[in-house]
């Protein structure tokens, strides 16, 4: 089951962290993954230790939010059968925790740049071939952040993981009839980046810890499945427990 063989995948801001789970987790169940970063010596790394390990990759460094880069780097890719959106900023791992009223225009559209911006390019660059061939998954990375909100300012963030997860299901509705799916995964907190000033928050998660890159990467396996066919137009809240629905 959930077998990815010859799938071809990419999965943006793999270089570290929750991406770099979700491109393991993929390659081992035999996609050919394109590991990109903003960060060109992180998507390299990545991907060089997946090869070690035996499995398929490629770096493929560029900047999401640049329409452009991106489309010229899904076309030297060729056929993407499978889209993880993951490349974000402003969440915990970059939060500023600052309120609304004291950030600038500057700092709100640039983390909405990356996290709505950028899985627009991602999905309109991959979305023509996908509708071609019958067959594509979109999977973008969101967070209870653009769900039920947090208190730890992080305003522009939710702005812009909510409108990727309403994108992303207008998307999936749109394309329904075309062999195509596509999900979200609202997140809780991970282990990764979470700043210890969210210590309290971490303790209260029903799980009784934090999430991990595996945790996400076993649900991007299963997502970007055969099996998950009939599996389209959601958010799926991956958090121990934390979100009341
Ligand atoms: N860490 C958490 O607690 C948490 C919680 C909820 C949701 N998320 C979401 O999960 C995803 C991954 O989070 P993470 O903690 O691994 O983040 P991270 O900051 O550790 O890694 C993100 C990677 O994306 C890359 N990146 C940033 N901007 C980019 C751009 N414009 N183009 C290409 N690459 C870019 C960075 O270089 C980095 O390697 C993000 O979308 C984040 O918003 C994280």
């Amino acid at each position: 089951m959930f077998d990815l063989t010859d799938r071809t995948a990419l999965v943006t801001g793999a270089g570290q962290n929750i991406g770099s789970g979700i491109a393991r987790a993929l390659a081992a169940q035999g996609a050919i993954v394109h590991v990109n970063d903003i960060v060109a010596e992180r998507a390299e790394a990545v991907a060089g230790s997946i090869r070690s390990a035996g499995d398929r990759a490629e770096a493929v460094p560029f900047d999401v939010t640049g329409i452009d880069a991106v489309a010229a780097a899904v076309d030297a890719i060729g056929a993407v059968d499978v889209l993880v959106n993951n490349a974000g900023n402003g969440g915990a791992g970059g939060m500023t925790l600052t309120p609304f009223h004291d950030l600038s225009p500057d700092a709100w559209s640039g983390i909405i740049d990356v996290n709505l911006y950028g899985v627009l390019n991602c999905c309109h660059a991959v979305l023509g071939g996908m509708v071609e061939r019958g067959w594509g998954r979109i999977v973008t990375i969101s967070s209870l952040a653009g769900t039920m909100g947090t208190r730890v300012g992080v305003t522009p963030y939710s702005a812009g993981k909510g409108g990727a997860m309403a994108f992303v299901r207008s998307l999936a509705l749109e394309n329904s009839r075309n062999g195509i799916t596509a999900n979200s995964i609202a997140l809780g907190l991970m282990g990764t980046g979470t700043p210890t000033s969210l210590g309290d928050i971490a303790r209260s998660i029903p799980a009784g810890r934090l999430g991990t890159p595996e945790d996400v990467g076993a649900l991007c396996v299963y997502l970007s499945s055969d099996e998950a066919s009939w599996v389209t137009a959601q958010t799926i809240h991956l958090d121990g427990g934390t979100s009341p629905t």
